[in-house]
Order: structure tokens, then C-alpha cells, then sequence
């Protein structure tokens, strides 16, 4: 199938590549000319696992293109794909202005034929409608500036005959299906999803078009598991289909305050959360996933996403209270650390501190929302000298959004001259680091696991004071 993907981030870029991989012709559509120059190179402007390969091979065979042309790009696609930012407002609200202009965009290009314009960015509920609304007022804004001229010639009172709406047979319904996929695993999750999402108001028409765009997928031929039943397709009202992405994300975010919050019980009562989540996890009805207790949720969608839902139910009449408290729970989760480093050095003030990762989950060099940010701002508030190491923040230099932070080269010279380490993300080349030699290299061996990922009686042995978090 034609497909054209608009706005090649973390969910664009990986949707494009992966359904070229799988067959379809994608032309990918990006405002942003250094990384279209850099994509039709076959590079990939994002870290993510196994990306660039499956982008190269599609370029090759000449089913993957790029290009800053979106008229190019909605000319080509039968299925047009928004995947642009919605990042959140001050006020908690999604901005919706990058949606809006790319609806805009699709509906000054729209020609002939039947399209389907899919929502995969994370939209307000209600914005299916509101889409649909933009591209007919974009396809009436080109009517009215292609019959300027002619009537112009005409001479007569152009503003009075303009064309008021869209005029001819434009097309076209809109689709929402929200992403699900996680940043370090996006293109394992594109091809293994645990549920497909296809909203319309029209469920004819066009979810046979999805179905027929996600077939691979859906019968598992690009899995790494073909031996289970397809993937289930959940086909929902538009409505319903936002609504699902929103309270998903809002549950998973509510699921991991609650472990924080036991894990804080746990510090205070003299149990271990690690083992409580075990025991609890096992329970099928609650399920061991999204059960690590830490420093609390970041990143480039559940914050914005559980604000936004917060603000959704407040345009409504509705005050959330369990989603407010969750987002609390996280705001005082993020603080945790640096609570444990003043407990551990008392005064912070002239102490240098380490810190082990910096992106807000391993495999991805995303700082967006990172709860490193929040560490880094306290501690530097507190008068310490903060340093870093982070495997790929330190290699790529990308450095955007930190400030008052020193990024090291590698977790020796990190640890040389510290009073101690904080660990707040959790890299799998952490758990092999000589410790022994880190310890040694240290003012004061204390290492503050943010994430309880290391081993405790490791970390002793090679000569550390270990606190984690709820154990
Ligand atoms: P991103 O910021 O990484 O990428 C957005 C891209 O859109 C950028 O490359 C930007 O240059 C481009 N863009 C902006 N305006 C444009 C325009 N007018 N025309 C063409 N290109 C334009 O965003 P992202 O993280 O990929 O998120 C995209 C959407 O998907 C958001 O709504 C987000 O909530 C949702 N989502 C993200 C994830 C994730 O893990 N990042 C997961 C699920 C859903
Ligand atoms: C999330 C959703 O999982 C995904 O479905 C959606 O499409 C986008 O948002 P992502 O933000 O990439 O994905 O990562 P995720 O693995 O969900 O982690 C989000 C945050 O929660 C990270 O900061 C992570 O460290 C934290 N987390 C996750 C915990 O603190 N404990 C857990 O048990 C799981």
C-alpha cells in the first residue's frame, strides 16, 4: 500500500521504517531539512535499537523515502499518517498546534481519490472530529486562493463570491490509532503489539484499509513469536479509541506511584519492595509489570499524558483525584534521591556527586521530561557539584536541556573525586562497571541506587555503602 507518514520522530520514524520493512511503499514527511537530509542518508536522527538497520534495507529496496515535500507526500499516500509532537502547554493542556498545522498541510494538497488520515499523534479526546474540520478547511482555504485569480480577472467583488466551504468531492475519513510502542524497544514493540487500536465514526471503509496496511503485523509475520494467536484489532468509536491511549499511559504512570509509594512504607517499615512486588505481581490480577520502584516516571508521555487527561476532565466538570495524586506522588518520587544523599553526606553544599545515567530509560538518548533534570536542578540548588555519565548522552554529546552538570567520558572518571554516586537510569553495561576500582577512585564510597538495579551484597563487596529505594 501508499502510505505517508508526517513528522519523523521517536513514533514516526520507527512506524515508517517499520511498515516499509513490512511491504508498503512509505514516503516519510518532516519540516526539519537537517534530518530529512540525514534520514535519505540512511541515518537515523534517534538512538533506538535496531532502527537504523531496518531504515537502510528499506531505502535500498526503495520503499522508504524522505522528503520536506508534504504535497509530495499526501499526493502518494492512500493512508496519511500524523505523528507529530503534542507536548504539554504550561497549563497542563496538549498543544495541538503541530496536529493542526499538518491537517492544515494535508488538506491545502488533497486531491482526488479516497485517503485515510490516521491520528497516531497522542490527540485530546475529540480531536478525530477536529481534524476532519481543519483538512476541509485547509482544502477550502486552496479552493479560495486557486479561484482568486480567475475571479480577480472577472473584476468583480472577489470576497463576496469566494467559495465559503469546501466545494467538489474530496474523500477522505479520519482514523485514530494511538501508539503504543516504548522508546529503547519501539521497533520489537511495532512488530510484536499487544493489541492493535482503529477508531472511527465510519467503521466501514477505512478500518478495511487498516487492516489490510497492518495484516503482517497482525498475523505475526515480523514477530519474533509467530506461534501465538494474531494480534487482537480493537476497532472502537473515535472517541473511545483517544480515550484508550490516554488511560492507558494514565494507568501504567498510576501503577508505578503506586509502588513508590509502598516502596517509601517499605523504607520506613523495614521491608523490601523488591520482594513486595514479587509477591504481589504474581497475583495475575494485578500483574508483575511496571512494578519497579524508583525515582519515579518520566519522559516524553506519561507526564504530558496524565496532564492532559487531568485537564480533559477538568474542560469537562470533572476533578480527577487518583490521577492528581499519582502525578503527586511522582513530583515528591523525583526528589528521593537527593532526600537519601542528604540523609547519607547531611550537608550537600562543596559535596560532588555522580550521577549513573541520565536518560529517563535505557536504550534511548530521550532527556524529554528525565528525571535526571529534576535531580540535577536540586542538588546544583543545594550548592553540589554535579557530574555524569551516561553511555549514550556522553558518546553523542547531545546535551540539550543540561545545565549545571559536568558529562564525563566513562563511570571511572565519573567516580573519581566523588562523595558519591547516584544510579538513575538503569543501563544494562551498569551492572558490569569495576566497582572496586570506582569505589576506590571515591571520597567517600556511597552509592544511592535510584533505580534498585544493582546487587546489594555486589555493591558491598566492592566496597560501597548500597541504599536503593524501599529496601
Ligand atoms: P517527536 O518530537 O520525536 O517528533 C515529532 C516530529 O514531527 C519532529 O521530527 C518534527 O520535526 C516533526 N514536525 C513537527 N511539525 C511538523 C510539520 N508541520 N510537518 C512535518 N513535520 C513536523 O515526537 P514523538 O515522540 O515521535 O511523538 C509524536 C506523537 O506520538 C506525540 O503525540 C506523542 O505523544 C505520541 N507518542 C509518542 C511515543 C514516544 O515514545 N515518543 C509513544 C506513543 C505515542
Ligand atoms: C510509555 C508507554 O509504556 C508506551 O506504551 C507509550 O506508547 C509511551 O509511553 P516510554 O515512555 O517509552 O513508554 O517508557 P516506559 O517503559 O513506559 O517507561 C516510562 C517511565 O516509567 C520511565 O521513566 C521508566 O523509568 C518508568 N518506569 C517504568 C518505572 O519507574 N517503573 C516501572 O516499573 C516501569
Amino acid at each position: 500500500m501508499r502510505v505517508c507518514v508526517i513528522g519523523t520522530g521517536y513514533v514516526g520514524l520507527v512506524t515508517g521504517a517499520c511498515l516499509s520493512h513490512i511491504g508498503h511503499h512509505v514516503i516519510c514527511v518532516d519540516n526539519n531539512e537537517a534530518k530529512v537530509k540525514l534520514m535519505q542518508a540512511g541515518q537515523s536522527p534517534i538512538f533506538e535499537p535496531g532502527l537504523s538497520e531496518i531504515m537502510q534495507s528499506s531505502i535500498q529496496s526503495g520503499r522508504l523515502e524522505f522528503t520536506t515535500d508534504i504535497a509530495a507526500g499526501v499526493e502518494h499516500g492512500e493512508i496519511l499518517f500524523i505523528a507529530v509532537g503534542t507536548p504539554a502547554l504550561p497549563n497542563g493542556e496538549s498543544d495541538t498546534r503541530y496536529v493542526e498545522a499538518v491537517a492544515r498541510g494535508i488538506g491545502s494538497n488533497l486531491k482526488g481519490g479516497y485517503k485515510v488520515i490516521v491520528n497516531k499523534s497522542t490527540v485530546p479526546i475529540g480531536s478525530g472530529d477536529w481534524v476532519r474540520m481543519i483538512v476541509l478547511d485547509g482544502i477550502a482555504e486552496r479552493q479560495k486562493a486557486e479561484a482568486q485569480p480567475v475571479l480577480a480577472t472577472a473584476g468583480g467583488g472577489v470576497d463576496e463570491v469566494m467559495p465559503s466551504a469546501v466545494t467538489g468531492d474530496y474523500d477522505f475519513d479520519v482514523v485514530s490509532n494511538p501508539e503504543f510502542l516504548r522508546e529503547g524497544s519501539a521497533v520489537f514493540d511495532t512488530f510484536n503489539p499487544d493489541r492493535i487500536v482503529l477508531g472511527s465514526n465510519n467503521n466501514d471503509r477505512p478500518i478495511k484499509l487498516m487492516k489490510e496496511l497492518y495484516a503482517p503485523i497482525v498475523e505475526r509475520q515480523f514477530a519474533e513469536v509467530k506461534s501465538v494467536p494474531p494480534v487482537p484489532v480493537v476497532v472502537t468509536d473515535l472517541s473511545s479509541a483517544e480515550m484508550i491511549k490516554y488511560a492507558a499511559n494514565a494507568f501504567l504512570a498510576t501503577k508505578i506511584s503506586f509502588i513508590n509509594e509502598v516502596a517509601n512504607i517499605c523504607d520506613r517499615v523495614g521491608a523490601d519492595v523488591s520482594q513486595v512486588a514479587k509477591g504481589i505481581g504474581l497475583d495475575s490480577r494485578i500483574g508483575s509489570k511496571f512494578l519497579q520502584a524508583g525515582l519515579g516516571w518520566g519522559g516524553s508521555c506519561f507526564p504530558k499524558d496524565v496532564s492532559a487527561l487531568i485537564h480533559t476532565a477538568d474542560d469537562y466538570g470533572y476533578e480527577t483525584q487518583l490521577l492528581k495524586a499519582a502525578v503527586s506522588v511522582n513530583e515528591r518520587q523525583r526528589l528521593i534521591v537527593v532526600e537519601k544523599l542528604q540523609q547519607a553526606l547531611k550537608i550537600l553544599k562543596g559535596k560532588t556527586i555522580g550521577l549513573l545515567g541520565l536518560t529517563f530509560k535505557p536504550d534511548t538518548d530521550d532527556l524529554r521530561d528525565a528525571p535526571a533534570l529534576n535531580v540535577i536542578e536540586n542538588l546544583a540548588r543545594l550548592g553540589a557539584k554535579v557530574k555524569a555519565y551516561d553511555p549514550i548522552i556522553s558518546q553523542t554529546g547531545m546535551r540539550h536541556g543540561l545545565s549545571d552538570v559536568i558529562v564525563e567520558t566513562d563511570a571511572e572518571r565519573l567516580a573519581d573525586g566523588c562523595d558519591a554516586l547516584a544510579l538513575i537510569t538503569e543501563w544494562e553495561q551498569f551492572l558490569s562497571l569495576d566497582y572496586i576500582k570506582m569505589a576506590k577512585l571515591m571520597n567517600t564510597p556511597i552509592l544511592i541506587d535510584g533505580r534498585n538495579f544493582l546487587n546489594q551484597p555486589v555493591m558491598e563487596e566492592a566496597g560501597f555503602r548500597y541504599i536503593g529505594i524501599g529496601r
